[in-house]
């Protein structure tokens, strides 16, 4: 009688837990056939700038298509077409931890009535919510790629996975200063009608600042009143179109370098040969390589042909000042940045944010990024020139960007008040400082 119950309950188990087995199987094959539907054959980096920076894909017939028939299949595409999946997603079992935390509250801003003891509470309340996110965004990252097998650039990394954590910030600071990064020289170019493109001289050789302020484009800046502080570096570095005219309270009128990315390089939307943002200053542009690609086979096959409009640029501007990154060396960073991640990093470059932050550290005696760690004005919005609006902009889709933002903060000098409320952090340059 008792070996009869026992077989049934052993039974009964077997089939329960063979049920939950067969159900998390088509779970998961449903969501590697949603994702297979979402592969689209336009250029990846093109579809992942554009997801990155607005949250969903371009805005064509194609994809609306595919969009519409997974409507089709599922009731969980429930909202607009807008908000359609992330690329990535992968089986999750639900998160059972809420997501507390909310952008666009001005909770943990401190106002002119806020006494000093409120305002560090608040800033210390907002430092743990912000800490925690990024925290999360980056573990979720990794679970998620743990089982992904997407590698668009072909990321071979056999390097130890550190952790910057159990490292000194200054020893982390020295190990990013050490990660190679410079611009493409004419010796590193042999027969390729480029050559005589790249001037002569060096950027910014011999040429050494104090203060460095590097502007993200983060729509926190709006009603930052930040504009004097960013005029008042030696050096301003600013991101691809962002613009200061009509914004100046907030991000000041000064410009001394420009980062461009590739699309703003070559796309006829971004006039880059015409428009004035593009004069007068210091341009440093970047297209993605492979991890295991010379330049020589980047020059062959760059993800965006951003060549021929800087060959032109350079022809009507011969003394301009305007370099290409070593596309190489733009995965020496991403080696730095997983060599100090205990798990895996998502397998593409690191953002321009962080590019730009290694590429001043040699010239400046310290260089600080605002609004690159999100402070307590964190909103949706993407930029703080354009009305779009998508958290993940600010947390990370399509570059390591928790990671990045992370260190960074690990290495900070300021203050959390200047972290968190006025919304810069401070690293310390290579002028002043020993390893
Ligand atoms: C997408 O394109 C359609 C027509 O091509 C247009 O009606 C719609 O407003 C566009 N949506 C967005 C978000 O741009
Ligand atoms: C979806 O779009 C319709 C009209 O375009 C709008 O009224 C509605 O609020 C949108 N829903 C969501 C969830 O955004
Ligand atoms: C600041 O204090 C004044 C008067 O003490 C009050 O009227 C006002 O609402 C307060 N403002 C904020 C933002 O708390
Ligand atoms: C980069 O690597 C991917 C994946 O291995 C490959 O399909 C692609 O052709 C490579 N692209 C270049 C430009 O070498
Ligand atoms: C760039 O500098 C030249 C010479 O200093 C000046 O004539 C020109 O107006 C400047 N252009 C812009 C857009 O500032």
């Amino acid at each position: 009688m008792r070996a009869l119950a026992v077989s049934i309950w052993v039974f009964i188990n077997l089939v329960f837990f063979g049920m939950c087995g067969y159900m998390y199987l088509l779970w998961s094959q449903y969501w590697l056939y949603i994702e297979r539907q979402a592969e689209t054959s336009s250029s990846n980096y093109d579809q992942q700038i554009f997801y990155y920076n607005r949250g969903y894909y371009p805005n064509n017939s194609a994809i609306n298509l595919q969009a519409k028939q997974r409507q089709k299949h599922s009731t969980i595409f429930k909202e607009n077409l807008t908000v359609t999946v992330i690329k990535n997603s992968r089986p999750r079992f639900p998160n059972l931890q809420p997501k507390d935390f909310h952008t666009d509250s001005k909770k943990f801003v401190c106002s002119k009535n806020d006494s000093s003891i409120d305002c560090d509470k608040k800033t210390s309340e907002y430092k743990d919510n912000i800490i925690k996110e990024l925290r999360r965004v980056f573990t979720d990252e990794s679970n998620i790629l743990r089982m992904g097998k997407e590698n668009p650039y072909d990321v071979q990394y056999r390097g130890a996975r550190g952790n910057f954590m159990e490292k000194s910030p200054k020893r982390v600071l020295c190990e990013l200063i050490d990660a190679p990064l410079s611009t493409i020289k004419r010796a590193d170019i042999r027969n390729h009608v480029l050559k005589e493109f790249i001037p002569k001289r060096a950027f910014f050789e011999n040429k050494r600042y104090n203060s460095c302020a590097i502007v993200a484009s983060a729509g926190s800046l709006r009603d930052s009143n930040l504009g004097a502080l960013i005029d008042s570096h030696d050096l301003v570095l600013r991101f691809n179109n962002a613009p200061t005219k009509g914004f100046e309270r907030d991000v000041g009128t000064k410009t001394t370098i420009r980062f461009l990315n590739s699309q703003v390089v070559t796309k006829p939307q971004f006039n880059f040969l015409t428009s004035n943002l593009y004069k007068n200053v210091t341009i440093v542009a970047w297209d993605p390589s492979n991890y295991s690609s010379s330049i020589k086979e980047w020059l062959e096959r760059p993800e965006f042909n951003l060549l021929p409009n800087y060959m032109a640029f350079r022809r009507g501007a011969p003394k301009s000042r305007t370099f290409l990154l070593n596309p190489q060396n733009v995965w020496d960073v991403w080696d730095f940045l997983q060599n100090n991640s205990p798990s895996m990093l998502r397998r593409n470059p690191p953002s321009s944010g962080f590019l730009g932050l290694r590429l001043l550290l040699p010239y400046c005696s310290f260089v600080d990024v605002f609004e690159y760690v999100p402070s307590a004005r964190v909103t949706k919005r993407c930029h703080y020139y354009d009305p779009e609006e998508n958290p993940s902009c600010t947390f990370g889709v399509w570059h390591p960007l928790a990671a990045e933002k992370l260190l960074t903060y690990y290495i900070n000098l300021a203050s959390d008040r200047d972290v968190f409320q006025t919304g810069f952090v401070r690293i310390a340059g290579a002028k002043n400082f020993e390893c």
